[in-house]
């Protein structure tokens, strides 16, 4: 996501925030800001693009001495396009401040800072918070106490940094759910999102946590947290920084697989009203009305993001009640669609950018209404489509999409669960059961992340095989498909996912003691069962059987298999989101295992730009 750099010391302020934004661009960002202060004012400096662009404004701009304080801020759009305007930092007054996070009360805030008179630059959600804590400190606050009462006005998530012209010893730090660490120094200290960016100056850092309030200046940090002062433990960080870029994983993929738990409560942050069991979409409210006369979904990508169409078909059939096609956007372009007003053709796509996906999309529009369900903000796609909804995974680094694919899933369920409202095809109480297991997500996440250790000793005894065979029935099927995809694209292993029940109509023939088969086993009757017989079907013919599954201890007596993964279960319809996780980390550790290039597999691009 963004990245955030702030200085307090004797050195140049300017050089210092710009060279651990550097270290921060592997993380991914479309505009970038600096501010600092210079013979007592605030100087700004934005530009959309990457950071030479801001270093070029900054090498044409006159400065008036040396600055030693300052914030500096790599913006990854996610309210507003990415422009210079919608850059932060923001100013209000006498203060500049950036952000990390959401602010989820943005538009009330700004009704009422608008109310007071305040006048809005840019069409972010940060502003409403540089705005707010202008007008604290010009009620005659003191900084930290502005700061914190501002805090307590905004919902949602935050790495908050400010500077204020009238105290310009000091940056002003918040932090609620979003990363910020100190670097201390000697006589200087740094602020940053992620630990790479100060890693040039110190190895000294502090950890703050959520609630965390902090006021940093060359020579102190005071640290306080719901109105009490409190300490940080100091720690020393050994990483070298190409390391400490992947957050101390051996490979970007890893980090991404890890960073699954956090980023799905991105997704859902600030979607689900638990009251009245609804989904707050304000972004799709153009459908709401056209929900009830919708009699067709067409849904197209490519490749994982295709799997994750194939899985909302399940959601939004049996939610909404809506028949769903799903069709590769390369094939969608050149065959004969039967597109009308009634149909919504929905575009998912991590990078906003896949040319067959545009082309898709291009083929539906003015027939009847489109959305994009895409990660990057602002992307092409997004733009070509009639409705937007983000699904907030933060850049994809490696090549092989993971939380991409895991943010797209739950972004569809949300989208299965608005539709339903809608359409009125569910009632609230059913609707309350799926998201409270939808809210359970993000910790059930982080409970399957801990079968990696497992995870590692199974590829270890299968890395060698030459084929791998992934099978799973209805919602699982989808998941299969994804197994295979991930494994063959980093390790070069063919593999293949097929229905379970489809076997014995051909592949079944492939079956002998040296084909490993991945069956992903949901404990949901009657496919539990169905794809239990499967099972044996495959090992009695003496393949190697890995089962990943749902099923209780209890549901699997009797279950022989050469490698078992257990993954918590949330709920019938959530399973496959936790039940994809250890298929991602077996891929992972087979690819490591065979020495394969995991972040940039041979012949692939992140972004496929060509037909
Ligand atoms: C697989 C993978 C690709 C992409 C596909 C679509 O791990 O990354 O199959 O899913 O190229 O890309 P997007 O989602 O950017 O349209």
């Amino acid at each position: 996501m963004c990245g955030i750099v702030g200085y307090a010391g004797n050195r140049d302020a300017l050089s210092i925030i710009i060279g651990g934004l550097e270290s921060l661009e592997y993380r991914g960002y479309d505009s970038a800001g600096v501010s600092v202060l210079e013979a007592g004012a605030i100087e700004t400096t934005r530009a959309t693009g990457k950071l030479s662009e801001l270093k070029k404004v900054l090498s044409t701009k006159k400065r008036n001495g040396t600055a030693s304080l300052g914030i500096g801020h790599t913006r990854w759009a996610t309210h507003g396009r990415p422009t210079e305007t919608n850059a932060h930092p923001h100013t209000a007054g006498r203060v500049s401040l950036i952000h990390n996070g959401i602010i989820e009360n943005y538009l009330p805030l700004r009704a009422m800072l608008e109310g007071k008179g305040c006048v809005f630059l840019s069409e972010t959600d940060t502003e409403v918070a540089a705005h707010l804590l202008n007008t604290l400190l010009a009620e005659g606050l003191e900084p930290l106490d502005a700061m914190r009462e501002m805090c307590s006005k905004v919902k949602g998530s935050y790495a908050f940094l400010a500077i204020d012209s009238n105290n310009p010893d000091r940056v002003l730090v918040a932090k609620n759910s979003t990363p910020i660490i100190i670097g201390r120094g000697d006589e200087e200290n740094l602020i940053a999102s992620d630990i790479p960016a100060v890693l040039q100056h110190t190895r000294r850092i502090l950890v703050l946590e959520d609630g965390d309030l902090a006021e940093v200046t060359a020579s102190s940090v005071y640290i306080e947290n719901g109105g009490k002062q409190v300490s940080r433990t100091e720690e020393t960080i050994s990483w070298d920084p190409i390391t400490a870029q992947k957050g101390g994983f051996k490979h970007f993929m890893l980090k991404e697989i890890h960073d699954q738990a956090r980023v799905v409560g991105d997704t859902l942050r600030g979607r689900i009203s638990e009251h009245d069991a609804s989904v707050k979409l304000p972004e799709l409210d153009a459908l709401r009305g056209k929900a009830s006369s919708l009699k067709r979904i067409v849904m197209v990508a490519c490749g994982t993001a295709w799997h994750a169409c194939l899985e909302g078909k399940f959601f939004i059939e049996e939610f909404a009640g809506i028949p769903c096609e799903v069709d590769y956007a390369s094939e969608f372009r050149y065959r004969s669609r039967l597109i009308d007003s009634d149909t919504l053709v929905i575009a998912v796509s991590q990078s906003g950018e896949t040319l067959d996906t545009l082309g898709a999309l291009e083929c539906a529009a003015g027939k009847g209404p489109t959305l994009a369900i895409c990660n990057v903000v602002g992307a092409s796609i997004c733009r070509k489509a009639e409705m937007v909804m983000y699904t907030h995974a933060g850049p994809e680094i490696s090549v092989a999409s993971t939380k991409a694919f895991t943010t797209q899933l739950v972004a569809l369920q949300l989208l299965a669960l608005f539709l339903a409202e809608a359409r009125g095809t569910m009632s609230a109480a059913a609707r309350r059961n799926v998201l409270h297991a939808v809210l359970e997500l993000p910790a059930a996440l982080s409970q399957t992340l801990k079968v990696d250790s497992e995870v590692a000793v199974v590829a270890k005894k299968f890395f060698q095989a030459r084929d791998f065979l992934f099978l799973g029935r209805g919602r699982c099927y989808p998941i299969a498909l994804e197994g295979a995809l991930k494994l063959k694209e980093i390790s070069y292993i063919h593999a293949e996912g097929y229905p379970a029940g489809e076997m014995k109509h051909g592949p079944i023939a492939l079956i002998d003691e040296n084909m490993p088969v991945v069956m992903i086993l949901q404990r949901e009757k009657p496919l539990f069962e169905k794809t239990l017989s499967n099972l044996k079907e495959v090992e009695a013919r003496g393949a190697r059987v890995i089962v990943v599954t749902d099923a209780s201890e209890e549901d699997l007596k009797g279950v022989a298999t050469q490698g078992l993964i257990r993954v918590p279960f949330v709920s019938s319809e959530l399973s496959p989101i936790l039940l994809n996780v250890p298929l991602q980390m077996l891929a992972y550790h087979v690819a490591v295992l065979n020495g394969t290039d995991v972040d940039l597999p041979r012949n692939l691009a992140k972004s496929v730009t060509v037909e």
